[in-house]
């Protein structure tokens, strides 16, 4: 398989082939979804909550993305490699925006990024990408509006689905080359799928968009606490890490482990 490039993303698009999406952190994670044939690797800000414990995204910085952008780029991929933007990140004015996500690209090696929002980062957007940055939009449920929307509630539900293909019509011509849509009805999705010509990428968005995002935590099984609707899990890893813990918890206790055959002469 060649390096999955963002030309191919469109013509996967025009061509009806889809698109599958999955969020990595580190680098053995990122060669065993590359192996599977992935055809893109986010770097979500999600690390913040999946693997750092926080509560919601926000308190992801710059310097912690770059670190996992870095660990996924040396798994040397085929799959795109996109660096999601940290709160903040994008949102304090074009220049600042700009050095940020430059550094994705020139000290992290991503070959893209994705920023949150629709018709209000649209100006940002388009400065991004006139300097021939990648940029991947996002709209519709937005992790890093968490406090402005209450919680992660369905977005564009009713009266709201006109906001949302307005945020995504921005992005595009703002010169974004894919969009993520996340929890928004599957209709909506739909819609704004056959209106842009960029790929969707959907998460809780339904069955038709042009592709789909999960994060890798979700799919496995490693987040203890609950998993919502629109994740699948195609394993259950916790039960297996705690049981071999606990076997080799219990080896060393009774001194099964280590034995000659484990040690040095
Ligand atoms: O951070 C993330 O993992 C994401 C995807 C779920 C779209 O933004
Ligand atoms: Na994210």
């Amino acid at each position: 398989k060649k390096n999955v490039t963002i030309p191919e993303l469109l013509q996967m698009k025009r061509e009806g082939h889809r698109i599958a999406v999955l969020t990595a952190y580190d680098y053995p994670t990122a060669r065993l979804l590359d192996g599977a044939g992935v055809d893109v690797l986010l770097v979500g800000d999600s690390v913040g909550v999946v693997v750092a414990g926080h509560e919601n995204t926000l308190p992801v910085t710059m310097e912690e993305l770059l670190y996992h952008v870095k660990a996924v780029v040396r798994a040397k991929p085929k799959a795109l490699v996109v660096a999601d933007m940290p709160f903040m990140s994008c949102q304090a004015g074009e220049a600042e925006a700009l050095k940020n996500c430059g550094r994705m690209l020139q000290e992290g090696g991503a070959q893209a990024v994705k920023i949150e929002g629709g018709v209000n980062m649209a100006p940002i957007i388009r400065s991004v990408t006139g300097m021939d940055i990648p940029v991947m939009g996002h709209v519709g449920l937005t992790p890093q509006s968490v406090h402005r929307m209450g919680g992660y509630r369905v977005q564009g539900r009713k009266d709201q689905a006109e906001r949302i293909v307005e945020d995504a019509l921005a992005v595009q011509e703002a010169g974004a080359f894919a969009v993520v849509l996340e929890g928004i009805p599957a209709k909506l999705a739909a819609r704004i799928t056959d209106m842009l010509e960029i790929p969707t990428i959907g998460i809780g968005a339904g069955p038709y968009c042009s592709g789909q995002v999960l994060v890798i935590h979700d799919i496995l099984g490693l987040c203890e606490k609950y998993s919502p609707k629109f994740v699948k899990r195609y394993a259950d890893l916790s039960p297996l890490i705690t049981e071999a813990a606990r076997q080799y918890v219990s080896d060393v206790k009774d001194g099964i482990f280590p034995t000659e055959e484990h040690s040095f002469t």
